[in-house]
């Protein structure tokens, strides 16, 4: 088999030759561009498998010969080469402009040679090294939509929404994307070990040639799995969400569009406030899941939770409950709790501490550390049931 390609685009003579001897002993074949134009034209020439692309370069910059190598790609309705940007540093506006201009991934300087390589094989086993299909060809998904929402603080919305997720994605083989739209109180960056230097809805919504390509782009790979779209990093950063949606509700909608084309299914963890950013979601979601607890309070919120979706219009059937901690002792049983609330519990996971907060502390959930423990087996099967319903709706509907 012949030896996989990579061009090293960089002016830097150290970097060249730490990369050259690095890639090297990986058995990599290696080739050299001193700056951006050389490196558009060799892209050309070479046809490689893999790009490093440097920021600042004399006659063109990373940024411009990444969009040139698109744009070529793009007329000769070509193979896209995966391309990862070596930048300085570890900015989001500046690793958004590289997604931007079309990288996969960036890696910032100085890296360690193991997590480079780490990252071109992740990249390449992603690629396949196979022929992007052409618009329009990709397989139909089946484009659900689906907001968990907690009707009271700490009941496991957040864990509900991971591990679903993960089980769809491994399990079931769904494409999934899970939208972290907490916005003040994302938690997910945390549950899933990530930092804050990550791109997030932020940039998606202020982005204004935003694309499937740039939007995938945007959301994070999870190891797992999954694709994520973070919550903004911090509470201020939230503000500009929320006054996007105001102004321009149809840049959420775009997005969840996106979402609904790229993936069998989008999870949203939405907010416990009910402002017009989470009611917009509401209201384009497929289905709601409310997670509750069978404890006093909780159901007193779960009741005025089912009035107000009562008077928003929204069909019983879009709005499920899920008991979660069902076999908690509360002192208050699921037939208890039915009759209270007047309505059938559609959903219960199981309570189980310990797996939980394991999972919680290592950064690893437990749909992909312990899949086959009390609670894995528990949200597999909850994954399974909401998939085959929504599957089954999506085949009625003649799609
Ligand atoms: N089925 C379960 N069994 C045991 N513990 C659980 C279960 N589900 C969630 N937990 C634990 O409950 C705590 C709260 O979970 P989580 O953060 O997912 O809730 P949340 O509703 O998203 O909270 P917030 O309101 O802060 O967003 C965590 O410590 C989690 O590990
Ligand atoms: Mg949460």
């Amino acid at each position: 088999m012949a030896a996989t390609k990579v061009l090293v685009v960089d002016d830097d003579l150290n970097i060249q030759r730490v990369l050259v001897f690095t890639l090297k002993q990986e058995g990599f074949e290696v080739h050299v561009a001193s700056d951006g134009q050389t490196g558009v034209e060799m892209a050309g020439a070479i046809d490689p498998d893999l790009i490093l692309m440097d920021v600042a370069m004399p006659k063109l910059d990373g940024y411009s010969a990444t969009q040139q190598i698109r744009a070529a790609e793009a007329s000769a309705e070509g193979r896209r080469v995966p391309i990862i940007m070596l930048t300085a540093e570890a900015d989001v506006e500046q690793r958004v402009r590289g997604l931007r201009a079309g990288a996969d991934d960036d890696i910032v300087k100085p890296f360690h040679p193991l997590e480079l390589i780490a990252r071109i094989k992740a990249l390449l086993s992603r690629s396949g090294g196979i022929a992007k299909p052409k618009p329009g060809t990709e397989a139909p998904t089946l484009a659900r939509l689906c907001s968990f929402y907690g009707a009271k603080g700490g009941v496991g919305t957040t864990t509900l929404a991971i591990n679903t997720a993960i089980a769809l994605a491994s399990r079931l083989r769904r494409r999934t994307a899970l939208f972290d739209a907490n916005l003040q109180f994302g938690d997910e960056r945390v549950f899933l070990d990530l930092g804050l230097d990550s791109s997030s809805i932020v940039n998606a919504i202020t982005e204004p040639d935003l694309d499937a390509d740039l939007l995938k782009r945007l959301m994070v790979t999870h190891r797992s799995g999954i694709d994520l779209l973070l919550a903004p990093p911090n509470p201020e950063q939230a503000d500009i969400v929320v006054e996007r949606q105001r102004t321009e509700p149809g840049t959420m909608s775009n997005i969840l569009h996106l979402l609904r084309k790229a993936y069998d299914y989008t999870i949203l963890d939405t907010g416990r406030t009910i402002d017009d950013f989470t009611l917009q979601l509401f209201d384009e979601s497929d289905v709601i899941f409310v997670v509750m607890t069978a404890d006093l309070s909780c159901l007193k919120n779960v009741r005025l939770v089912l009035e107000t979706m009562d008077s928003l219009g929204f069909e019983r059937s879009k709005v499920q409950l899920v008991l979660n901690r069902s076999n908690a002792y509360t002192g208050i049983n699921v037939d208890n709790a039915e009759s209270a609330l007047g309505r059938k519990i559609d959903y219960q996971v199981i309570n189980e501490y310990r797996g939980a907060i394991s999972a919680l502390n290592s950064g690893e959930p437990f749909m992909s550390s312990r899949p086959d423990g009390p609670l894995g087996q528990n949200l597999a099967k909850f994954a399974a049931d909401i998939d085959s319903v929504l599957a089954a709706e999506v085949a009625a509907a003649g799609v």
